[in-house]
């Protein structure tokens, strides 16, 4: 049943706070250091211009700005072919934004969201609640590395920015083959990631082959690198200018 209290779900943005207090930190410090050193000059500028970045990338990511996150998984969505018929997985789902709004466009649907590092499941049924869906979503503490879910679970399995993340694995790509095992025969999958930085997920074909190995059906990549939903400040290697979408059936 729909809240009818005027609170706002709360999601958190995905530029952490540390990337702007950290080289805060350091700009000061440095700018101390330049009274001795005045061959320090630069650092201090380096890290106030970091400074000014990240909290730049933070506003145009929140809903106070140009609310990014909400138009990436506008962009994940609207690549769905699903009849909304069953049981969905979002692997990585924060604090149930993405989960939430899948919820909200499939009303069949039920909506599982997994989620490791800060999982707080209160916030994320909070949000849920809020946004009127709570009966049919559900959220775990769980690890993509080994999902807390039985062979063949799901018929749509989602993932946003969550791969890129995981770093205690040999080769991260393996992460899309434990998703495939809790995916039906004839499931769908549609993955959003920075899949075009290549030390991270090696390079395009064999990763698509990979996953063909791994028993997809059908694989289709879609650069969104040069998208302009995406300001172009955002488009930098160390943000989203490696993003694409990864999407099939198994
Ligand atoms: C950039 S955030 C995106 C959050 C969410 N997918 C969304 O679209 O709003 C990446 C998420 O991946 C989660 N994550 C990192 N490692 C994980 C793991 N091993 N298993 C599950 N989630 C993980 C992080 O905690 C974080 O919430």
């Amino acid at each position: 049943m729909r809240n009818t209290t005027s609170a706002l779900p709360v999601y958190k943005n995905w530029v952490s706070l540390k990337l702007v207090i950290v080289p805060g930190v350091l700009a000061l410090g440095t700018a101390v250091l330049t009274a001795f050193y005045s061959w320090l000059m630069i650092f201090p500028a380096i890290f106030l211009l970091m400074v000014l970045y990240f909290v730049y990338a933070r506003y145009l990511f929140s809903p106070k700005g140009k609310n990014i996150q909400a138009e990436l998984h506008s962009m994940l969505i609207e690549e769905i072919e699903w009849d909304g018929k069953g049981k969905a997985l979002d692997i990585g789902c924060g604090n149930g934004a993405l989960a939430i709004r899948l919820a909200k466009k499939y009303p069949e649907a039920s909506v599982a969201g997994i989620e490791y590092r800060g999982f707080s499941e209160a916030l994320c049924k909070q949000n849920a609640e809020i946004e009127g869906v709570s009966e049919r979503v559900s959220f775990k503490k769980g690890s993509i590395i080994s999902l807390p879910f039985e062979d063949d679970e799901f018929d749509l399995v989602v993932s946003n920015l969550t791969f890129h993340e995981v770093n205690d694995l040999r080769d991260r790509r393996e992460l899309m083959e434990e998703a495939f095992r809790v995916l039906k025969g004839g499931g769908v999958f549609v993955f959003q990631d920075l899949f075009l930085a290549k030390k991270m997920f090696g390079n395009l074909d064999p990763m698509l082959n990979k996953l063909s190995g791994w028993g997809a059906k059908s694989v289709e990549f879609i650069n969104l690198s040069e998208s302009e939903r995406i300001p172009n400040i955002l488009m930098t290697p160390f943000m989203v200018g490696t993003i694409g979408i990864i999407k099939g059936n198994v």
